[in-house]
């Protein structure tokens, strides 16, 4: 399964997987629809700011994003979000692809030393994935999130470039 990072040419590609991860799996997301009607490619086009996706032939399936801290003092870390595999190709080691072609990236970035993510205490498979792939909770945030009235602990993760799998 192709894996590049994204351009402002795949916009269009990705406002359509987003608006499907936001509608068909609101209860795994800390961002709603509500928030932006019309997602767009949320990174630069940068080595420290982009958006991986993952393609079946021309289709869009996958995409995770890296964005690098950029305050002096905080640049040796960098964030891991919006995560998502269309349900037609999950299960099939995208998301574990996504990450780890992520974290190849990252260990091009001299200083960089740790990526974080958040992701709600709900979501089992996701934090499987992310232990899986060299991830540990450090901290859990409660009722983080309020999702049609129901509030979701969030799970604070790291993974230190020197201890996470080649
Ligand atoms: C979570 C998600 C990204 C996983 O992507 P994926 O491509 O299906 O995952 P992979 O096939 O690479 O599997 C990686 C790991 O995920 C876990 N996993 C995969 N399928 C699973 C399933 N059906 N049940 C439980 N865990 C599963 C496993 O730990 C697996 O590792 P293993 O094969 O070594 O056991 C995808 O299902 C998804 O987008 N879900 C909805 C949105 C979401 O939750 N995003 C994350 C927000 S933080």
């Amino acid at each position: 399964m192709p894996i590049r990072p994204l351009q402002a040419s795949d916009n269009a590609a990705y406002t359509t997987l987003w608006i499907n991860a936001l509608t068909e799996h609101e209860k795994h997301f800390r961002v709603a629809l509500e928030d932006d009607a019309h997602p767009q490619i949320p990174t630069q086009f940068s080595a420290e700011s982009f958006t991986l996706g993952a393609f079946a032939g021309d289709n869009l399936v996958g995409t995770l994003s890296f964005v690098r801290e950029t305050r002096f003092k905080t640049k040796h870390k960098a964030l891991l979000m919006r995560m998502y595999v269309h349900p037609s190709a999950a299960g099939q080691g995208i998301g574990k692809a996504l990450i780890q072609a992520t974290i190849s990236l990252a260990r091009n970035l001299i200083g960089l030393r740790q990526l974080y993510l958040t992701v709600l205490a709900s979501n089992q498979r996701a934090i499987r994935l992310y232990t899986s792939s060299g991830f540990s909770p450090f901290a859990q945030e409660p009722e983080s999130v309020n999702i049609q009235g129901q509030y979701i602990d969030e799970l604070q993760m790291v993974c230190f470039l020197s201890k996470c799998p080649p």
